[in-house]
């Protein structure tokens, strides 16, 4: 169902509630995600960004609610990604003669993906297209979260289109951030700024100012995946400056995997080390716990704690996934320790630290290693080990 956001401004869009993973198999979704496309009538008939191809028909329903999809004018496709453009060669079948308004490195991922002879225009920031009586104002975004993302903002209703930027993966019954459950759609945001954002966090902040520093009045901030912010919409933009500084919060995560369990024992001595400074962590079995999640806990925890048993002078294969995320997200203001079991060679601890290095997490303590089971004494070092790391968090 169309929904109509201000007088001549739908929201077109699909909400995709089956959706489990995105971006192949690289993220989770437990909650689904929708693909927000923006049909603007005005003098000129505008689609800002369209949807995932296997719903185009479904966005070519929407559209012909409204109007006949051949009467579009314009289509601004924000970002190449397929999510937000998969649907363009549907659309310009209808619509062949419209102008495609791209950013000048969407030119080049745009023509990449789909390879049409399409009337492009390319823009670059501060440009402005008139569609009657309103404008569109395009902001170019690199790296929020592609080279060739950008925002485009209409006057008038002051609506703020950013593409990716403050959305979330969410389907919802409904369309906007009033209509909501405020604790789900702040679960999905943050999951979404954690997993996909953080490494831009530097951009993100100097793109926020940029964006203020303009003076647009914003009514409202309408993203490509999730709610519409509608009710103080810069609510969002305040939490990405504050997401962007990534200022830790005083706890610890611990991840771990254990082959017979020697490795959960020190993790579980390890926590209560830290209760007993009364620090707050939370612990994950890495064969059961889903890896965004934890993403998204070790994006707000000051301390990363990770264990494995050494297996084939390596690590348990379900360890090595989220090291090398931590590598690719780049967090900051963490600190890192590392555990984990041994029966021969006894790698594992060396290893975990030597990528926490290469992660720029510093390791704030030797890490503790038991040969075979943990004894009591090990287990004993394991909360002297949770306490001192419970002395560097505080600091
Ligand atoms: Fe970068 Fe929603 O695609």
């Amino acid at each position: 169902m169309i929904t109509e956001l201000t007088k001549g401004v739908y929201w077109v869009g699909v909400v995709d509630w089956a959706l489990r993973h995105f971006h192949g198999f690289e993220l989770t979704t437990h909650r689904g995600s929708s693909y927000n496309a923006y049909l603007i009538t005005d003098e000129k008939t505008v689609l800002v960004d369209t949807v995932w191809g296997p719903f185009q028909e479904q966005l070519i329903e929407n559209i012909r609610e409204v109007i006949d999809p051949a009467k579009i004018d314009i289509v601004v496709a924000n970002h190449a990604e397929i999510d937000h453009s998969g649907s363009l060669p549907a659309v310009m079948r209808h619509a062949p003669k419209a102008t495609v308004i791209v950013s000048k490195r969407g030119l080049e991922s745009v023509e990449g993906h789909f390879h049409q002879p399409w009337n492009f225009q390319a823009v670059q920031t501060g440009d402005k297209v008139s569609i009657g009586k309103r404008e569109l104002i395009f902001v170019e975004a690199p790296m929020l979260h592609w080279p060739d993302s950008m925002f485009t903002y209409l006057t008038g209703d002051n609506i703020l289109m950013p593409n990716d930027a403050f959305g979330q993966h969410y389907a919802n019954a409904f369309r906007f951030n009033d209509e909501v459950d405020q604790e789900e759609l702040y679960e999905e945001a943050l999951k979404y700024y954690a997993n996909i954002l953080t490494p831009f966090s530097g951009m993100v902040s100097k793109k926020i100012e940029e964006v203020l520093a303009l003076n647009l009045p914003v009514s409202m901030i309408a993203p490509s995946h999730g709610i519409i912010w509608r009710k103080d919409p810069l609510q969002i933009v305040k939490k990405y400056q504050e997401w962007a500084s990534q200022v830790p919060e005083k706890t610890a995560v611990i991840i771990y995997d254990s082959m017979w369990d020697g490795t959960r024992h020190m993790a579980e001595a390890i926590g209560d080390g830290l209760a007993a400074e009364n620090i707050p962590y939370k612990t994950f079995y890495m064969p059961t716990a889903d890896r965004n999640d934890v993403i998204t806990e070790i994006f707000k925890t000051k301390a990363v704690i990770v264990g494995s048993p050494t297996f084939n002078q390596g690590l348990l294969p379900t360890i090595t996934p989220i090291l090398e995320d931590l590598k690719g997200l780049k967090f900051q203001n963490k600190i890192g320790a590392a555990f984990g079991c041994y029966g021969w060679s006894g790698e594992s601890v060396k290893i975990i630290e030597d990528h926490l290095a290469t992660c720029k997490i510093p390791v704030i303590t030797e890490g503790i290693r038991a040969k075979w089971q943990p004894k009591p004494d090990d287990l004993a070092r394991c909360r002297e080990f949770g306490s001192t790391v419970a002395g560097a968090i505080r600091k």
